[in-house]
């Protein structure tokens, strides 16, 4: 079994990828509810978490999903002795996210045996000298993450032991500062706003993985539940869901089928 989360389709590109190399079916964790998961000693033999790095941390999503697991999926786990794996998607580098992620399957009695980052295209727009990668980068880390997403599946399949991470420098200095602010502070829901290029298309609040746009009056509403993923704003084909000022000159960045299928041809 294969639980991701995902803004901008990085991640459910690597998911995907890898059930489809693994055999381990995919779900997607808002879709998912917590308490009804079990292990199924016949299909599974492994359980993978993907998931894009956040401030050099986890979603608080994932982390919130994997607290909420019951006990008798964990003890399953364990008497199955079933390989614990993750994948880490970020821009650049992870910081301490995997530890974190770590840190939570510890405290509910899972043992994660592996770990990867897959470096992807940079999505983060929401701060000043944030933005997105220029297209030869990001064209470069597209494909570079063919070959090492069938890497990263052969391992699983092998149920190689191993951490293979780009922390970074500072991890820990980044991870301990900045993630807290980022969960206290990332997001002020009440920057998300439309501009007059808006038609109205739907396709900020298709995107959203957690369905926290409603369109109202043929134009997008953001509610309070924003996981500051920045999926409506990439998303958007005329450039109008923007936040606050910011993200005024920033370019957009969503990995598409199509793309992804081009990169799997
Ligand atoms: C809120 C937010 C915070 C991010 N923080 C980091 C980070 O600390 N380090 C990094 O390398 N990339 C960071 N990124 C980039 C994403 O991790 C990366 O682009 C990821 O592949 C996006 O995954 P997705 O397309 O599945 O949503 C951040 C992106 C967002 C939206």
């Amino acid at each position: 079994m294969i639980y991701y989360f995902s803004g901008t389709h990085n991640s459910r590109y690597a998911a995907m990828r890898l059930g489809s190399l693994t055999g381990e079916d995919v779900r997607f964790i808002p879709d998912t509810d917590p308490y009804t998961q079990a292990i199924d000693p016949n299909k599974d033999k492994s359980i993978g978490f993907v998931f894009p790095v956040y401030a050099w941390g986890v979603p608080p999503i994932v982390l919130d999903f994997i607290e909420r697991l019951p006990e008798l999926m964990v003890s399953n786990i364990n008497a199955d002795s079933l390989f614990i794996w993750c994948v880490a998607t970020c821009g650049d580098e992870t910081g301490m996210a995997v530890e974190m992620l770590r840190k939570a399957l510890t405290k509910k009695g899972i043992k994660l045996s592996a770990s990867w980052s897959l470096i992807m295209p940079n999505v983060y727009v929401l701060l000043p000298g944030f933005g997105t990668d220029p297209k030869d980068i990001e064209e470069k880390k597209l494909k570079e993450s063919v070959g090492k997403i069938n890497s990263i599946a052969e391992k699983v399949n092998s149920k190689a032991e191993e951490d293979d991470v780009h922390l970074g420098p500072f991890p820990k200095l980044k991870t301990s500062i900045v993630y807290p602010l980022f969960k206290k502070w990332g997001v002020n829901t009440k920057k998300w706003h439309w501009t007059d290029a808006c038609i109205g298309c739907g396709k900020c609040a298709n995107a959203c993985p957690v369905g926290n746009i409603s369109i109202a009056g043929g134009r997008p509403q953001w509610g309070n539940d924003c996981t500051s993923c920045c999926a409506c704003y990439h998303v958007c084909p005329t450039h109008s869901a923007q936040y606050g000022t910011i993200t005024k000159n920033m370019g957009q960045y969503y990995l598409k089928d199509q793309i992804q299928t081009n990169l799997n041809s």
